[in-house]
């Protein structure tokens, strides 16, 4: 097709070039002529005016020497022009256009004629000349005048002769030139008419040649956008050839791709329509977000809808729980923001049952558009499942929390893996699901590492359970440990349970039956004693008394005298403390202020005779009471009693002096007193911590070891309890608890 373009236009400007020289040199040669032509009739007409001046001259002659006769100025005017139109004809002989297209003989003869001409006029004017000058004679005169005369004839003639030949010619030659001009014209007009019409025809065979191929490829691609994939554009050739080669392989190309697409949009509309769980396309955004774009049949039907219903909703506002409907806007924000969003929500079904779905929802952009792409799951059995293994869960767990005995889960590194409630608040154990290595030696033992022969290991070791009694100083409780081994899969020891019962409660109990025991046999045996002692001790008093009064004895005997009845007075203080212990009085209770007495108490204990008599050692007081303590209902001189063994036994236990700190506290919540005494002094060795409330327990020379057995005794009567902390080489502090009853408490306020 180029070719073509390309060829019709080179034709189409050799014709213009053509027709334009042709046109050109018609042009030129017809003005030439006609130039020429021109030239010829100047000619002519100069030598018709030859002619004339030359009749002119020769009438002028003619009258000579008659009454017309014209004066010789008019004469030689005359001949004057005729000379004039003689040089003119010579001129214009002699031009460039008279000249051109003549060949040289032409020219020769020409011009030998003109010369010849103008000779003759040159001899006309002499004999002329001769005619009008001689003054010789009339014979003279008469032949120059023939002459002269004569000359004219025959310039006449000749001229004559010439305008006849040359007029005939000059004719000829107008007609010619006519005829080329004339055709020249016709030419004009022809290229005038014929120009356009070849351009047309040109110009429509070029059309045709590019519309037709163009059209082919119009069909073809209408064809190809209504689907028809398989039409194919034969029959052109060049360019068009190449384009519709290029066409048709576009459309297979276009073919396979629709193929593929197909496939796979087969494949995913399978994959969307199979699916078991519910797949909806929504509006994103617009006026109306969340309406249903599409869905599978499995949404439907887990909506109890059909398809053609559900595609009528809008997700957010018909299939969403008010709840879940509530933070829509959130989630689709959340979305929008390209975040992929997995929540658990409630929906609604179209009976109105609410079931759980979980959503797993992302932005999908097609078309310049966004939408939302939500997979939901029905989640009701899972949740179902879930609830049922959390029930059971929080059961067992609130079943291995209510086990009031310590169960501890241990790994095969002495990690506390897992405990329950008892043993959370007894070892105090931090939260076990943020903490990592608790080792259960630190929280059991207060140890860096497990204690030696410890028969929890031997458990891990040998994988036999094991159980066994223990008194824990770190807890200060007494334990029954039972060990058992966990096993792995494969049936290798992976760590130890541990399920551990305070017996502390039972062991006081059982010491206290044991000591209740001990007291009554001990009660007995010192009530036997005393009365075997106390009569035949009177007797010796009385005796040595009768002795000591004696005036006349000497001095050295009466300090022995007098030491043996001291002596005979701690014997009998001994054996009043041993009946006290063995047989106590019954309290008398009463309205007491605990701090009347216990300030009482200081006093009596500073003053006492074993105090006094160490006085070089300070011994400082301080006094920390209670002043909202209420009165409470005890026996006034058994506390005195109480309190005074403990004043004592710190006082005593500060030989060097010290602080004997005392202190009063109400516990309105326990409704109970609280009485501290506590002292700075050598302290009680953790060995015989358990011994010292034991009756004949001491380690003083002269202590009767009844102080504190019967304190606790006399405190136990009146309802409370005592207990003991003690540091070797620091101090002891002993703590009572009493029990304020409601009639005590009322009288306070
Ligand atoms: N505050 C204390 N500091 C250090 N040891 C103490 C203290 N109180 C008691 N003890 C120890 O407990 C033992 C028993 O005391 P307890 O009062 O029962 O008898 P005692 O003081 O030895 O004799 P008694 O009280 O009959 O004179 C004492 O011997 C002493 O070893
Ligand atoms: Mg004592």
């Amino acid at each position: 097709m180029k070719k073509l373009i390309i060829t019709a236009v080179i034709i189409f400007c050799l014709i213009n070039t053509v027709v334009g020289a042709y046109v050109i040199v018609s042009m030129e040669h017809a003005t030439s002529k006609l130039n020429y032509v021109i030239s010829l009739h100047q000619i002519e007409l100069l030598r018709e005016h030859l002619l004339i001046y030359l009749k002119k001259v020769q009438s002028d002659l003619s009258l000579k020497n008659t009454s017309h006769e014209r004066s010789v100025d008019t004469i030689v005017q005359n001949v004057r022009y005729l000379d004039n139109m003689m040089s003119r004809c010579m001129a214009c002989h002699q031009s460039p256009e008279m000249l051109t297209g003549k060949n040289s003989a032409s020219k020769h003869y020409v011009l030998s004629r003109l010369y010849g001409l103008q000779n003759d006029i040159n001899v006309y004017k002499e004999s002329l000349s001769r005619f009008l000058t001689i003054r010789a004679g009339r014979q003279r005169t008469e032949l120059a005048f023939d002459k002269a005369f004569h000359t004219a004839e025959q310039l006449v003639a000749e001229v004559n002769t010439m305008v006849h030949a040359t007029s005939a010619k000059l004719a000829e030659r107008t007609q010619s030139s006519y005829r080329d001009i004339s055709m020249t014209k016709n030419v004009l007009y022809a290229l005038v008419v014929l120009g356009p019409i070849v351009a047309a025809v040109v110009g429509f065979v070029l059309i045709k040649k590019v519309s037709g191929p163009c059209n082919t490829l119009l069909r073809a691609t209408r064809k190809i956008t209504d689907g028809d994939l398989d039409n194919k554009i034969v029959g052109l050739k060049g360019e068009f050839g190449q384009v519709a080669a290029s066409f048709n392989e576009m459309s297979d190309s276009l073919k396979e791709h629709m193929h593929r697409i197909r496939e796979s949009e087969h494949r995913y509309r399978t994959l969307f329509e199979s699916a078991g769980d519910a797949i909806f396309i929504v509006e994103a955004e617009g006026p109306e977000p969340g309406r249903i774009v599409d869905a599978n049949p499995a949404a439907a039907e887990m909506h109890g809808y059909t398809l053609e219903e559900l595609l009528k909703l809008n997700l957010v506002k018909d299939l969403d729980a008010p709840h879940a409907a509530t933070d829509a806007p959130d989630r689709i924000e959340r979305i929008l923001q390209g975040e992929w969003v997995q929540a658990e929500i409630n929906h609604v079904k179209k009976d109105g049952t609410v079931f759980p779905v979980e959503i797993n929802a992302g932005l999908l952009e097609f078309m310049e558009r966004k939408y939302i792409l939500a997979v939901d799951r029905d989640i009701s059995d899972r949740k179902k499942m879930e609830n049922l293994i959390l029930q059971s869960k929080i059961e067992w767990e609130n079943t291995f929390d209510t086990i009031t005995d310590m169960i501890t889960i241990h790994d095969k590194d002495f990690n506390i893996i897992r405990a329950n409630k008892a043993a959370h608040e007894i070892l105090k154990l931090p939260s076990l699901e943020t903490t990592r290595a608790i080792k259960c030696y630190a929280y059991y033992h207060g140890k860096d590492g497990p204690p030696k022969n410890c028969l929890s290991c031997s458990c891990l070791e040998t994988g036999q359970p094991t159980s066994f009694e223990m008194f824990e100083p770190h807890l200060n409780k007494y334990l029954e440990v039972r060990a058992m081994p966990r096993f792995g899969n494969n049936n290798e020891i992976i760590g130890i349970i541990h399920v551990i019962r305070d017996i502390t409660e039972r062991k006081k109990v059982e010491e206290a039956l044991q000591r209740a025991e001990q007291m009554k046999m001990v009660g007995e045996w010192a009530t036997g004693l005393v009365h075997e002692i106390k009569n035949p001790l009177a007797g010796i008093k009385g005796s040595v008394e009768v002795l000591a009064s004696d005036a006349n004895m000497a001095e050295e005997d009466r300090s022995i005298v007098t030491q043996a009845v001291e002596e005979i007075k701690r014997i009998e203080i001994l054996l009043k403390s041993l009946l006290n212990f063995a047989k106590p009085p019954k309290p008398q209770l009463t309205l007491v202020d605990i701090n009347e007495i216990l300030d009482k108490s200081i006093v009596f204990a500073l003053r006492h005779p074993s105090v006094v008599a160490n006085s070089s050692s300070a011994i400082n007081v301080f006094k920390d009471f209670d002043p909202n303590i209420p009165k409470a209902m005890a026996d006034p001189m058994q506390m005195q009693q109480v309190f005074l063994n403990l004043l004592l036994n710190a006082i005593e236990a500060m030989p060097d002096g010290g602080m004997l700190a005392t202190k009063t506290f109400y516990d309105a919540q326990l409704n109970s007193i609280q009485i501290t005494i506590s002292d700075t002094g050598k302290g009680i060795d953790k060995t015989l911590i358990s011994k010292v409330f034991q009756p004949f327990f001491t380690t003083k020379r002269k202590g009767s070891g009844l102080g504190l057995s019967i304190t606790r005794r006399l405190v136990e009567q009146h309802g409370g309890h005592m207990d003991l902390e003690s540091e070797p080489g620091k101090g002891t502090a002993f703590n009572i608890f009493l029990n304020v009853n409601s009639k005590g408490k009322e009288q306070k306020s």
